[in-house]
């Protein structure tokens, strides 16, 4: 490999990857699980369905085939991917890491791989890292992956939360790109004063798993659904026009906004702040809900399938979430003759 030190280069999406389980669940079958009604889901929310692991599939299974999409589509093979990073806040098991698992099973036994956990900004953390990666010329080829089953750490008696979440993962093959081409800044940032308004309580050293975690429900998600809204709507606006910012650009040169799938709302109003018009913005929370690190690499490989995305165009990928994590990134979209190989 051709490392120079002191020289960073510039790196890129090469290719990108989803996967989603076939079990749908709709805001008409939870109606019959908790109080609740289409009619509220989709006014406060825009959700109307969810997509739910089957019982024997973990968040490696959907990573890798949301990985070996983004590899085919990237022309690597997985044998030449020497760094991979999962982000996840629902990992096979708490180690070995969900990476090591994902790479193994695409057939690489030796790339350097390890989860990372910035809540629902987790992929945004990672890309982050991987292209840092690239830039100084420690690693080639980064395998990126947002994977969650968060049906499995969702309290399904808690109306005011169960009605947010599914299952997903998004995949990005990362590699060198032309000067100018590619990722063009990151913002990323945290405040853990904020901690204690999504948070799963138990399960971790500070409160092991025992039979009174388990009967009072501390293995799922806690949520104060109100603040979250107020810090999400502050924290995207502000990222991603710093991102843009730092990148030289206005946020009207954003060609694509692709935010959190958290809310509509929370979507619509980061938008309006940030003057970019809802024909810019991929929204596909209808379909998927909440898959927290998944969502928005899930979002960004749809928006690619469905042609929204050209070569050249200035993308704009940004996030919140458990923490409380903040982070943006703009790429300026690679043709394939902008890699640099
Ligand atoms: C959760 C969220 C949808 C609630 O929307 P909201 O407009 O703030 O609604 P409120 O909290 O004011 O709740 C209004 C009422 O609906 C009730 N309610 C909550 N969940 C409900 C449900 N699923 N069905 C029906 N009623 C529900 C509440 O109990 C409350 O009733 P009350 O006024 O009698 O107490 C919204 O706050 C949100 O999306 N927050 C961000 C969550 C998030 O993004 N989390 C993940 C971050 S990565």
């Amino acid at each position: 490999m051709d490392n120079n030190p002191g020289v960073l280069r510039a790196s890129g999406i090469w290719g990108v990857g989803s996967s989603v389980p076939e079990r749908v669940l709709t805001n008409a079958d939870l109606e019959q699980m908790v109080d609740t009604s289409d009619e509220w889901i989709q006014s406060r929310t825009g959700i109307q369905r969810r997509r739910i692991a089957a019982e024997d599939q973990a968040a490696s299974d959907l990573a890798l085939e949301a990985s070996r999409i983004a590899l085919d589509r990237a022309g690597v093979s997985a044998e030449e991917l020497d760094l991979v990073i999962v982000a996840t806040v629902t990992p096979d098991m708490a180690f070995p890491a969900t990476a090591c698992i994902v790479a193994d099973r695409l057939g690489n036994n030796s790339a350097a791989a390890f989860d990372l956990e910035a809540g629902c900004t987790g992929f945004v953390y990672a890309l982050t890292v991987g292209s840092q990666m690239i830039a100084t010329g420690a690693f080639n080829r980064v395998l990126v992956v947002g994977s969650e089953i968060l049906s499995c750490i969702t309290d399904w008696e808690d109306r005011a939360s169960c009605v947010l979440f599914g299952d997903a993962a998004g995949a990005a093959v990362l590699g060198p790109a032309l000067p100018g081409t590619g990722i063009l800044s990151h913002v990323l940032g945290s405040d853990g004063s904020g901690g204690d308004v999504l948070y799963m309580p138990a399960g971790g050293s500070r409160l092991p798993a025992t039979e009174e975690t388990v009967a009072s429900r501390q293995h799922f998600l806690k949520m104060k659904g109100g603040e979250v809204f107020k810090f999400a709507v502050r924290a995207m606006a502000r990222s991603a026009s710093e991102a843009a910012a730092r990148a030289g650009l206005e946020p009207s040169d954003i060609d694509c906004y692709i935010p959190h799938q958290a809310n509509n709302r929370i979507i619509t109003a980061s938008a309006s702040r940030l003057g970019i018009p809802l024909e810019k913005v991929v929204m596909n929370i209808h379909e998927y809900g909440n898959t927290s690190s998944a969502s928005i690499p899930l979002a960004l490989a749809e928006a690619w399938e469905n042609g929204r995305i050209e070569p050249g165009d200035h993308v704009l990928l940004v996030g919140f979430g458990a923490g409380l994590t903040w982070g943006a990134t703009v790429m300026k979209w690679m043709s394939d003759e902008e890699r640099v190989l």
